[in-house]
C-alpha cells in the first residue's frame, strides 16, 4: 500500500522558523510511521521559487533570482537534516521538471477551454500578489486586505481558469468526503465561504513586462505563470519526476496524495484553487487538505520586525531535535493554534522526558545491569496481574497509536503512548525490584519483574520511534536489539514477549537529562527582586501585619489528602480536568491543570485537598474543593504527599 504526504512547499524569501518546522516534522512523523506499518511512503517537501517575492528578496541582495533561491534552499535542507526529517524528495519549483508539468497543465486547461482571456482591471496588491475587489476594500480604508499593504490600480489582459464552473461540483466533493478538509472548523470555514457567494474566475497569468520570474505561459510568451498555480501543481508534479527508484519500481501510482498539510493561512489557495485545477484537469482529488493551527510568540505574531522569529535550528541545538519534535506535538493538539515559549519546553523536557521516560529507562537498565548481569532475563515466574495489566496496554497501543495518527492526532498517540510511560513506572514503584534483590526467595520475581519493565521499554521506543528518532534508537539499540527500529513493522508489535531473554544489553546514557540552569537562574532573579520590592515599601511593618492572618484564620480551611480514582479532561477546554478523588468520601474536583498533567498521570495519585470550599461550577461541571498545586515556570505542579498517606487524612 501506497501512503504520500505533502508539505507547503515554503518560499525562498525568507528564513525557516517554527512555523515552517511544524508542518514538516508533523508530515515527518506521519512518513516514519507508515514506514513502520509497511507502506511505500513518499514524502515530499521543498521550495517555492518563483513570485514577486522572491525577485524582490533577490534584488535587495543584488542576486539573480535563481542565485538568491539557490543561496536559500540551503536554509532549508540544513534545518531538514538538523531536525533529523525523512523527506523522500525535496522538490524546487525550478526544475525543469516541475516546469514542464506545470506547461504541460496550462496547455491542457486551455485546450479543454477552461482558460479565457480577459482585459482585468482591479486593485493589485504586489506583496500577496493578487487583486482585490472594490468591495474587498471598503472597511480597510483602500489597502490589502490581507497584509495591510498599499494596493495599486492596475488594468491588464491576463489569463483566467474558469474555477467558477467547477463551484457546484466542489460543494458537492466536500459535503460528500467529511475528511476531506481538516479539521472540521476549517472544513466548515471553507463549506462557508462556498455558499456565501459564486465562485470567481482565477487569474493564473502575469504579464511578463511587471513579472519576470517565473513559468513562462506556454501559449502566450507575454505571461509567466501565476505563483500559486505553479506552486500548487508540485504536489503532481513530484509523482512525475521525483519518486525515488524504489517508489517507482513498486508501480504503485503515488497520486492522489494521501495528506496535504498545510498551515490555516493557506487553506483557500488548496481547498478551492488546487481542488477545481484538478477536475478541470481530471485528476483525482488529494485524500485529505489538513490545516494546522498558527504558532505564536508570546500571543504575538512572528515576525523579522518585531524580532521574535525562533530559528529551530537553535532550539534543537541547545534542547535536542526530538525534544523539540516531542514538545510540538504534544504540547498542542494539531489544528488548534500554540503559543511557544521556551519555559513550556523546558518544563515538557523536564517532566514529561526526563522523569517519566528518561528517568524509567535509566533505572530499569541499572538495575538489570545490578541484579541481572546486564542481559535480559527470564520471566520464569508466570506473570502476575501486574504484568498482565502492562501487556494489555502494551498489546494495544500500536492500534490506539496508528488509529490517532491515522487522523492526525499527534497529541493523542503521544498521550496513549504515555500511559505506558506512567504504569510502567508504577510497576516498578509497586514491585520493588531494590527489595527484591535482597530476598533470594525472589529471584524468579525479581526477574519477571526486570524482564516485563525491558519489555514495556521496547514497545516504547518503537511506538515513540516517530516522535524522537535519535533518543528510541540510543533506547533499542541499549536493549541489545540489532537493527534500526524504523525497519521494524508496527504490527508486529501486538505480541507481548519479543525480548529475547539472554539477549545482552547495550549501554545507555542519559536520554532527556534534566535542564536545570535556566529554571534555577530564572529562580535566583527572582529572589533577588524581592528584597528590593520590600525595600521600596513605605511601611513595610504595616504592610506585613495587613497580609498576616492569625491562627483562627488559617483554621478555617479544611485540608486533606485525596486519592485521585479517575481523571478526564473537561470537554472544550485545554485546562480543566474532572477528577474523582476519595478524600474519605468520594468527591468531584475540577482542576485547571490540564497544561501540566494528562488525566492518566494522575490517577493514583495522592494529592491535596481543600474540602470545605462551597462548590463552584467550572465550564458547567461541579467542582467540590480544590486541589493544591505550586504554580512553577506558570505551570501547576500538583502537591503529592511524600510518603503513602491513606485518603481523608487531615493536613494541619
Ligand atoms: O505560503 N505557525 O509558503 P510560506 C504554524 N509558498 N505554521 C506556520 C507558521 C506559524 N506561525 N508560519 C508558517 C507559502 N507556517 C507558499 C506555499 S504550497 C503549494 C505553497 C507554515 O513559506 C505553515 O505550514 O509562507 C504555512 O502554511 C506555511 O509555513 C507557509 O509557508
Ligand atoms: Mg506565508
Amino acid at each position: 500500500m501506497k501512503f504520500y504526504v505533502t508539505t507547503p512547499i515554503y518560499y525562498v524569501n525568507d528564513q525557516p522558523h517554527i512555523g515552517h518546522a511544524y508542518t514538516t516534522l508533523a508530515a515527518d512523523v506521519l512518513a516514519i510511521h507508515n514506514r513502520m506499518l509497511g507502506k511505500d511512503v513518499f514524502f515530499l517537501t521543498g521550495t517555492d521559487e518563483h513570485g514577486q517575492k522572491v525577485q524582490e528578496a533577490a534584488r535587495a541582495r543584488n542576486l539573480s533570482p535563481k542565485e538568491h533561491a539557490d543561496s536559500m534552499v540551503e536554509n532549508f535542507k540544513n534545518l531538514w537534516r538538523a531536525l533529523g526529517v525523512t523527506h523522500d524528495a525535496f522538490i524546487r519549483t525550478t526544475d525543469p521538471g516541475h516546469v514542464a508539468v506545470v506547461q504541460e497543465m496550462a496547455n491542457k486547461l486551455r485546450e479543454e477551454g477552461d482558460i479565457e482571456k480577459r482585459t482585468y482591471s482591479g486593485w493589485y496588491c504586489t506583496h500577496c500578489e493578487r487583486y482585490w475587489a472594490e468591495s474587498d476594500l471598503r472597511e480597510t480604508g483602500g489597502n490589502c486586505p490581507e497584509c495591510g499593504r498599499e494596493v495599486w490600480r492596475m488594468e491588464e489582459e491576463n489569463y483566467f481558469f474558469l474555477m467558477s464552473r467547477y463551484h457546484a461540483r466542489l460543494l458537492e466533493h466536500i459535503e460528500q468526503n467529511p475528511g476531506y478538509i481538516l479539521p472540521e472548523t476549517r472544513r466548515n470555514e471553507v463549506l462557508g465561504f462556498l455558499n456565501a457567494r459564486p465562485l470567481g474566475d482565477l487569474c493564473i497569468s502575469r504579464p511578463r513586462r511587471r513579472l519576470e520570474w517565473g513559468v513562462p505561459l506556454p501559449f502566450d510568451q507575454d505571461f509567466v505563470v501565476y505563483v500559486w498555480f505553479d506552486a500548487l501543481v508540485n504536489y503532481y508534479s513530484a509523482t512525475r519526476y521525483l519518486l525515488p527508484q524504489r517508489l517507482k519500481e513498486s508501480g504503485t501510482p503515488f497520486w492522489p496524495a494521501d495528506h496535504h498539510i498545510i498551515g490555516k493561512d493557506i487553506l483557500t489557495t488548496h481547498a478551492v484553487y488546487w481542488s477545481t485545477m484538478l477536475m478541470a484537469l481530471g485528476l483525482e482529488l488529494p485524500r485529505n487538505i489538513f490545516a494546522h493551527g498558527w504558532w505564536t510568540i508570546g500571543g504575538k505574531k512572528m515576525s523579522k520586525s518585531l524580532g521574535n522569529v525562533v530559528d529551530p535550528a537553535e532550539v534543537a541545538g541547545t534542547y535536542g531535535s526530538d525534544a523539540f519534535r516531542y514538545f510540538l506535538f504534544r504540547e498542542v493538539p494539531f489544528g488548534l493554534d500554540g503559543d511557544y515559549s521556551e519555559a513550556a519546553l523546558v518544563h515538557r523536557i523536564n517532566t514529561d522526558l526526563a522523569n517519566d521516560l528518561g528517568n524509567l529507562a535509566s533505572r530499569v537498565l541499572k538495575m538489570t545491569e545490578r541484579y541481572a548481569g546486564y542481559a535480559v532475563p527470564s520471566p520464569t515466574r508466570p506473570p502476575g496481574a501486574e504484568e498482565g495489566e502492562m501487556k494489555l496496554l502494551a498489546e494495544d497501543l500500536p492500534r490506539a497509536v496508528e488509529e490517532a495518527l491515522r487522523e492526525l492526532r499527534f497529541q493523542r498517540a503521544l498521550e496513549e503512548i504515555w500511559r505506558l510511560v506512567s504504569l510502567a513506572n508504577k510497576y516498578i514503584d509497586a514491585s520493588a525490584p531494590w527489595a527484591l534483590a535482597k530476598d533470594p526467595e525472589e529471584r524468579d520475581r525479581l526477574e519477571t519483574v526486570l524482564y516485563s519493565s525491558l519489555e514495556a521499554l521496547r514497545f516504547l521506543a518503537l511506538l515513540l520511534h516517530p516522535f524522537m528518532p535519535l533518543a528510541t534508537r540510543k533506547l533499542y539499540a541499549a536493549l541489545g536489539q540489532e537493527g534500526d527500529p524504523s525497519e521494524v513493522n508496527l504490527l508486529e508489535l501486538t505480541r507481548w514477549g519479543g525480548l529475547e531473554p539472554g539477549t545482552p544489553l547495550g549501554k545507555l546514557e542519559a536520554l532527556f537529562p534534566r535542564i536545570e540552569t535556566k529554571a534555577r537562574e530564572k529562580g535566583t532573579r527572582e529572589a533577588q527582586k524581592k528584597p528590593k520590592r520590600k525595600e521600596k515599601m513605605q511601611a513595610p511593618e504595616k504592610a506585613q501585619a495587613d497580609n498576616l492572618i492569625g491562627m483562627e484564620d488559617f483554621a478555617k480551611v479544611q485540608l486533606k489528602t485525596g486519592r485521585v480514582t479517575a481523571a478526564e479532561r473537561v470537554e472544550g477546554s485545554k485546562k480543566l480536568i474532572r477528577l474523582e478523588v476519595d478524600t474519605g468520601e468520594p468527591r468531584q474536583v475540577v482542576a485547571g491543570v490540564g497544561t501540566s498533567y494528562a488525566p492518566e498521570d494522575l490517577v493514583g495519585k495522592t494529592v491535596v485537598v481543600v474540602t470545605n470550599l462551597k462548590p463552584a461550577r467550572l465550564m458547567g461541571v461541579e467542582s467540590q474543593g480544590m486541589l493544591l498545586a505550586a504554580t512553577a515556570d506558570g505551570r501547576p505542579v500538583i502537591l503529592t504527599t511524600g510518603e503513602d498517606v491513606s485518603p481523608g487524612s487531615p493536613i494541619k
